[in-house]
């Protein structure tokens, strides 16, 4: 089974109109790496105007709420990104479930709607340092994964991101064994939920992921991309890695 690599950005609450310019950059790699699939989260105030600015990248949100309309003072609908052009949004990511105190069911919800309004998602789970130490991150992981998977799910608009939460963001990450454990435990328990499409989901590994450590980690057993914060931001930081998964295939 070959997985055409997915190299997406999360730019979190970073960035204005200036620094869509940095797309620019982005985009011109993501053509010329055409076996990898490249994707930006966006703020959502951001995603009309870089479809607009870019046309051919896909973009996407950080999040979504699960109900179609009404009294949700501050969130986003899927039909709201939709219009704005976002192809797909991120749900589930640590800092939100952190931030926001999401559960595993409000992320389902998030996943189902997204579904519903036709977007891909990308799903996130990961165990913070405690749990690791604990020896239970395999545990938390596929629980979360079996907890927030929708009804639905499946590869051709679902990906899964095991981001650990000691990863993201502290320039710390699993070693390339860890990482590849980790993802064989997602991958088999997609195959419990979901059947033989569990094989064709893509599974990125997020984390403090850069252009130095890129091509070991996408090398990694059952890793099929990677979930890019900080080393998203600006062209020259993620087209190394655009261009490592690039490398690999
Ligand atoms: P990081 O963030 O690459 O800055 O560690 C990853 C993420 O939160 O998706």
């Amino acid at each position: 089974m070959t997985r055409r690599k997915l190299i997406a950005g999360n730019w979190k609450m970073n960035g204005d109109l200036a620094a869509l310019a940095e797309l620019e950059g982005i985009a011109r790699a993501a053509d010329s790496a055409g076996n990898v699939e490249v994707a930006m989260a966006l703020p959502a105030t951001l995603i009309a105007p870089a479809v607009a600015a870019t046309p051919g990248l896909a973009i996407g949100a950080q999040d979504v709420h699960p109900a179609p309309r009404g009294a949700h003072t501050g969130c986003i609908s899927v039909a709201m990104i939709a219009e704005a052009g976002a192809r797909f949004s991120i749900v589930g990511h640590s800092e939100r479930r952190a931030d926001n105190y999401e559960t595993d069911a409000d992320v389902k919800a998030k996943a189902t709607a997204l579904l519903a309004g036709g977007l891909s998602a990308i799903l996130c789970v990961g165990e913070t340092l405690e749990q690791r130490e604990a020896g239970k991150a395999e545990a938390v992981v596929t629980g979360q994964l079996t907890a927030s998977l929708p009804k639905g799910a499946a590869a051709d608009w679902l990906s899964i991101a095991y981001e650990p939460v000691w990863a993201v963001g502290t320039g710390r990450t699993p070693t390339v064994a860890d990482i590849a454990a980790m993802h064989g435990a997602i991958r088999a328990t997609l195959r419990t939920a979901i059947g033989a499409d569990a094989d064709a989901m893509r599974l990125l590994y997020g984390g403090s992921v850069t252009g130095d450590n890129a091509a070991a980690l996408l090398a990694a057993g059952d890793v099929d991309g990677a979930l890019v914060g900080g080393a998203s931001l600006t062209a020259a930081k993620f087209v190394p890695i655009i261009e490592a998964a690039a490398g690999l295939d």
